[in-house]
C-alpha cells in the first residue's frame, strides 16, 4: 500500500499529522475541499503555468509519485531525478530555500539571483518554496511561471502556498523578507505588534517543520526584533542561526567611505555595522580599513566621520524612499545575496562582514538576549564567529550603548510575544527605521 505523508492546512497553524493511502488522499481532499482561495495550499507543492493533464510526459509512476503529480503541475515537475542527467552529477544535493514575501519587490530581485546558481553555486540545485498571502497568490503565480519561463538548469522545484507550515517544509534556507510597512499615523509599537505577530507563527512554523539546522535571514522590519520573535518561538531550532540583515547597511558604509577617500569600494574592508538596523545603527569607522589602513589615517576629517558619514549610512534608507517613492529593492536583494555568500564561502583573511545575531556569549559587553549587529567570520558552512579583535574608542562605546537601548527596548515591547510575559512600550522618542525620517 503506498502511503504517503500528508499534512491538512490549518488557520490556527496547530499542526497534525496524519498517514493516508493514496485512496484515502483524494478522499480527504474531495471532502476537505477549503474555500476557493485557500485551495491552493493543498495543491500548492508546485504551480507554474502548465496545467498536470497538459503534461504529456513523463508518465507518472504510480505509489508516492501519482501523489505528487496530483500537488503539482508544469515544468519543476518533471526534472526531479538529477542522478540520471549525466550533467548533473557532479552536482551537490538540491537544497530547499523558503522565501516569504515572495511576490513583493526585493523577492523579484533575488529569487533570479538564487535560481540562477549566482548565490550558492554553480553545482547547487535548488528548491524554491515561495510563501505569499492570500491576497498575493496570483501575483505568486506570475512569479512562478516567470521563473518557469527562465530556463534555469539549476531551478529544479518551485513550489507556492499561503501556509508557513508547508511553505518551510525541510527548508535549509529561509528568507524572511515579507512584512507590513509602517502606514500613516501607525505608531511604532503597533508596527511592533503586527509585524511581531508574523514572525512569532513564521518561527513556530520553522520549529514544526524546518531543517533542525536552517539558517534564517529576517529582512522584513523592524528586522533585528523581528529575528528574536521568531528564535523565540523556534526552541528547537539554534538560536544562532537566526539572522536579521544589516549587510545592506554594511554595503552603503563601504561605498560612503569609498566616495570620500577617492577609492572604489572593494578597497573598503573591515566594515562592522553594530546595533539595530534603525537611526541608531553604528557604523563603524574605527576598526574599518581603506587599502589596509585604518579609516582615519586615510580620511582625517573626523567630525565628517562622526557625523556626515553616520548620519548618511543612518539615514540612507529614507532618502531612497523619497527618492523612489517606496524602500531599497534591489540593492536589499544584492545584500541578501552578500549576507548569504557570506556564510557559504570562506571569509577573505583578516576581513569579516557585519550580521544581526543572538547577543548571548558576545565579548563586547552587549546585553544579551537581543538581536544585535556585529561583526563575524565564516569558515563557509553557513555557521560563523564573532570577530575578537576589535578595537573601542569612547565615541563607539556611546554610540552602540544607544543602539543597545533601544534594542532592549524594543524587546520589552513584544514581550507578548516572545513569551516573556506583558508588553511593556516605552520607546525611546527617536527610535526609527532607516525609511522614516
Ligand atoms: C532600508 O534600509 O532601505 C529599509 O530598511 C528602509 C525601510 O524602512 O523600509
Amino acid at each position: 500500500m503506498a502511503v504517503a505523508e500528508f499534512i491538512p492546512s490549518s488557520s490556527s497553524f496547530t499542526k497534525t499529522t496524519t498517514l493516508y493511502d493514496s485512496s484515502q488522499l483524494s478522499q480527504y481532499v474531495s471532502t476537505h475541499k477549503p474555500p476557493l482561495t485557500l485551495r491552493r495550499t493543498h495543491y500548492a507543492k508546485i504551480c507554474c503555468s502548465v496545467t498536470s493533464n497538459e503534461v504529456q510526459a513523463p508518465v507518472a509512476k504510480q505509489s508516492n509519485d501519482s501523489i505528487k503529480k496530483t500537488e503539482c503541475f508544469g515544468v519543476f515537475c518533471l526534472t526531479y531525478d538529477l542522478k540520471a542527467e549525466e550533467e548533473t552529477s557532479s552536482w551537490k544535493k538540491m537544497i530547499n530555500v523558503s522565501v516569504s514575501g515572495a511576490a513583493g519587490m526585493i523577492s523579484n530581485h533575488l529569487l533570479f539571483k538564487l535560481a540562477s546558481g549566482a548565490v550558492f553555486g554553480q553545482d547547487q540545485p535548488i528548491a524554491l518554496k515561495l510563501l505569499g498571502s492570500e491576497r498575493s497568490i496570483q501575483a505568486l503565480e506570475g512569479v512562478a511561471m516567470e521563473l518557469e519561463d527562465s530556463l534555469f538548469p539549476l531551478l529544479r522545484e518551485v513550489s507556492i502556498g499561503i501556509d508557513p507550515y508547508e511553505v518551510f517544509q525541510d527548508a535549509e534556507w529561509a528568507l524572511l523578507i515579507g512584512a507590513k510597512p509602517r502606514g500613516p499615523g501607525m505608531e511604532r509599537a503597533a508596527l511592533l505588534d503586527i509585524n511581531g505577530q508574523i514572525f512569532a507563527e513564521q518561527g513556530k512554523a520553522l520549529n514544526a517543520v524546518a531543517s533542525r539546522n536552517v539558517k534564517v535571514i529576517v529582512v522584513g522590519n523592524p528586522c533585528n526584533t523581528n529575528a528574536l520573535i521568531c528564535l523565540k518561538n523556534a526552541p528547537d531550532i539554534p538560536a544562532k542561526n537566526f539572522h536579521a540583515l544589516t549587510r545592506l547597511d554594511e554595503n552603503r558604509a563601504k561605498c560612503q567611505l569609498a566616495l570620500k577617500a577617492g577609492v572604489f569600494y572593494d578597497k573598503v574592508s573591515n566594515m562592522t555595522i553594530w546595533g539595530n538596523h534603525s537611526t541608531t545603527q553604528v557604523p563603524d569607522f574605527l576598526n574599518a580599513k581603506i587599502n589596509g589602513f585604518p579609516v582615519k589615517e586615510v580620511i582625517r576629517d573626523i567630525k565628517w566621520l562622526e557625523e556626515g558619514f553616520t548620519e548618511k549610512v543612518q539615514k540612507r534608507g529614507g532618502v531612497l524612499i523619497q527618492k523612489w517613492g517606496r524602500s531599497s529593492a534591489a540593492s536589499t536583494a544584492v545584500s541578501v545575496v552578500d549576507a548569504i555568500r557570506s556564510l557559504v564561502t570562506p571569509t577573505p583573511e583578516g576581513d569579516w562582514f557585519s550580521t544581526g545575531v543572538y547577543t548571548n556569549g558576545n565579548p563586547y559587553g552587549i546585553g544579551e538576549d537581543i538581536v544585535f549587529s556585529m561583526p563575524c567570520r565564516s569558515k563557509g558552512d553557513g555557521d560563523y564567529e564573532l570577530v575578537k579583535d576589535v578595537i573601542f574608542d569612547d565615541y563607539l562605546q556611546s554610540r552602540i550603548k544607544k543602539s543597545e537601548d533601544e534594542l532592549l527596548a524594543e524587546k520589552k515591547c513584544v514581550a507578548h510575544l516572545t513569551g516573556e510575559g506583558i508588553a511593556v512600550c516605552d520607546l525611546p522618542g527617536d527610535t526609527m527605521l532607516p525609511g522614516e525620517m
